[in-house]
């Protein structure tokens, strides 16, 4: 089944009794077991891509550190994963933070991106001891400098840089990152990146050991980050101030959402920014760098799916065929925000021969936007059927609200037959808690 074999995890297995399998697991007894709707991640699917982006990088360039957008979904048992494969974590807050400290990632292997990092924030990053704290401008370099002074330290940093690369329209302006108008980076093109790096010389308590950028996510062609690296190290080249350990060209590797995705392989994003990389480093003469890549989405998209079951159903003649299901919008906002495409199968009728029809699956939320999937063909669906949705592992949870007083799902991971809970249901006495 083409959908099946395209987007679903690497464990997914159509069973002897034709059931829909991950991880060993029966989706469908899993649906009886707990309740709808939950997400399940194949942790062989996790794994498997950490080890496909530390060799095909490492195969080029043998200096490469994969480290794990954690933006995409943090969680306790995932960064476990991640830790045993030997990847570092990108947080953006104190809350990621927290939890790769708590984890026991090696605070050099943590690297802590955003714009606004707090005081709070920063002094909590000092105390766990890292050393990738990746400065974003010019508010945040005066704060740490003058953090770092209070306690008589010398911060390692990096400093994230907006090379001013535009992507197509693939990518949504809401996740491009790189370009001029942008809330992130010093600029190249203003001089900002330039003013940046000779302050850091004259801060007594700052010391620069690298740069990154990030374009944006997902990226569904190589070339911009050769254009990305080209300019950058171009425009390093001109500094003897500060000694490049680090080079980082962020991450934003796009995965198939849909069948008709056609994104490049994890070798054609190595090939291109490992050669690349090779290239600049002979042609400005630069000290050959660590290269670290920020892979988020592509470790924990297509690991996880998202499981529903069909409750109202509503069809408007010659107009729209409505399924509803139990989520939507609070656990998966992705379609909402970014008019992201999904592919849907009925768990429960994978064999159903009758034709298909063409339906809309909606979520329960108080919005008309409130649209999982727009116009899939889906053999005929009935109240109590399962939908599942693949490709739902990245910023979905992680994005995930409690819109209408709904408790977010029940997260579980599936491994050789054994079905985990690696994230509770929330209670409705959950939901209101912390209210005085
Ligand atoms: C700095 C940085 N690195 C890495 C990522 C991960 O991107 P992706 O999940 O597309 O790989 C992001 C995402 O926003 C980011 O901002």
């Amino acid at each position: 089944m083409q959908v099946i074999d395209k987007v679903f995890p690497i464990t997914t297995n159509i069973n002897s009794k034709g059931k829909l399998e991950i991880g060993g697991c029966d989706i469908e007894s899993l649906a009886k077991k707990y309740q709808t709707p939950f997400y399940l991640f194949d942790t062989a699917h996790i794994e498997k891509v950490c080890d496909e982006y530390k060799y095909e990088f490492n195969k080029i360039y043998d200096n490469t550190q994969v480290v794990y957008g954690s933006k995409a979904f943090a969680n306790k048992s995932i960064f476990k994963l991640i830790l045993d494969k030997g990847l570092g974590v990108d947080v953006v807050s104190g809350g990621e933070l927290a939890l790769a400290v708590q984890c026991g990632i090696d605070p050099d292997n943590i690297y802590f991106h955003g714009n606004n990092k707090t005081p709070v924030e920063l002094e909590l990053a000092q105390e766990a001891g890292l050393t990738k704290i990746v400065v974003d401008g010019f508010y945040e370099l005066e704060l740490l400098n003058s953090l770092s002074k209070k306690k008589n330290i010398v911060q390692d940093i990096i400093i994230r840089l907006s090379p001013a690369i535009e992507l197509d329209e693939r990518t949504h302006e809401y996740t491009t990152t790189g370009i001029l108008d942008s809330k992130f980076g010093f600029a190249i093109d203003n001089g900002d990146a330039e003013r940046a790096i000779n302050m850091i010389s004259e801060y007594e308590n700052l010391n620069l050991i690298g740069i990154h950028f990030h374009l944006g996510s997902p990226l569904f062609s190589t070339k911009p980050y050769e254009l990305g690296i080209r300019k950058v190290a171009e425009f390093i080249s001109h500094f003897d101030n500060f000694e490049l350990q680090e080079f980082s060209p962020g991450g934003g590797f796009a995965v198939s959402y849909t069948r008709d995705d056609s994104p490049p392989d994890v070798s054609d994003y190595a090939s291109v920014i490992c050669n690349t990389m090779n290239e600049v480093i002979s042609e400005y003469n630069l000290p050959k760098p660590k290269l670290v890549i920020e892979p988020g989405r592509a470790i924990a998209g297509p690991a996880g799916i998202a499981v529903y079951t069909v409750g109202a159903i509503k069809n408007i003649e010659n107009v729209r065929k409505f399924i509803s299901v139990d989520g939507g919008m609070g656990d998966n906002i992705r379609p909402a925000l970014y008019g992201s495409k999904y592919e849907a199968v009925v768990v429960n009728r994978l064999w159903d021969e009758r034709p298909k029809e063409l339906v809309t699956i909606v979520g329960k939320y108080c919005e008309s936007g409130d649209i999982l999937v727009k116009d899939i063909e889906l053999p005929e669906i009935k109240s109590g059927d399962l939908i599942a949705i693949p490709v739902s592992g990245a910023y979905s949870t992680s994005m995930a609200s409690n819109y209408n007083m709904n408790p977010r799902p029940e997260i579980i991971a599936v491994k050789d037959g054994l079905d985990m809970v690696i994230r509770k249901k929330e209670t409705f006495a959950d939901l209101f808690k912390m209210d005085v």
